[in-house]
């Protein structure tokens, strides 16, 4: 079965239909995970996210970004990345990711990290990250850091911990103090 689809920006007439495609791909155990401690209280970075219509505008995918610093520098945290299961597997996902690494380069970002299958995301030029060398909030299978460097050697000195890079609205998560 032939599928027409596109890329556009996001926008916020998105917003359920992006959460339900993540609740679809992640399931509402993704909360709990790391990643998750990073985007609390902090709305995805403006202009990087993407996703991917059908038929009457049908949602079939979306990718977003969220600010982060790594040792004080600025970076990124692609995901969440997710397309409709029954469409998967006709290039969506890697398009809409290679959309929004374009986008980020365009707005001067040098580095892109994720927490995800190295297998899939080395499509897209991403690599593991020499273990130690970036510190999440909270436990990660260190195999699955993975990062992008967006200008020659952007990667290389990009080392310490990982923080949120704004707080947009003070959420906690069990009411603990977020850091
Ligand atoms: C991962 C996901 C976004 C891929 O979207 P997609 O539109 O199917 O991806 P594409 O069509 O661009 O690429 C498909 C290819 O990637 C491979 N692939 C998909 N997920 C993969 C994974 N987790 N690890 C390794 N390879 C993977 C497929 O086998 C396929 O390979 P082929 O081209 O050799 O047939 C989608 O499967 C999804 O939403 N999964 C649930 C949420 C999720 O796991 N997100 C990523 C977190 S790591």
């Amino acid at each position: 079965m032939s599928v027409h689809w596109q890329i556009r920006p996001e926008g916020p007439e998105d917003a359920d239909g992006v959460a339900a495609l993540n609740d679809d791909g992640f399931g509402p155990g993704r909360f709990a995970k790391s990643a998750y401690r990073l985007r609390e209280g902090v709305a995805p970075e403006d202009g990087l996210g993407f996703v991917a219509t059908g038929e009457g505008g049908v949602l079939l995918g979306s990718v977003r970004f969220w600010p982060i610093v790594v040792g004080g520098e600025p970076s990124l945290l692609l995901g969440p990345l997710a397309v409709k299961s029954e469409l998967r597997g006709r290039g969506i996902g890697i398009a809409l990711m290679k959309t929004g690494i374009d986008a980020a380069k365009t707005a001067g970002f040098k580095t892109i990290l994720l927490v995800g299958d190295e297998s899939y995301y080395a499509r897209a030029g991403f690599a593991r990250l020499p273990a130690e060398r970036v510190r999440f909030p909270g436990p990660v299978d260190k195999t699955r850091v993975l990062g992008l460097a967006l200008q020659p050697g952007a990667l290389d000195t990009l080392s310490g911990s990982i923080g949120r890079a704004r707080i947009d609205e003070p959420v906690a998560a069990c009411g603990a103090p977020l850091g």
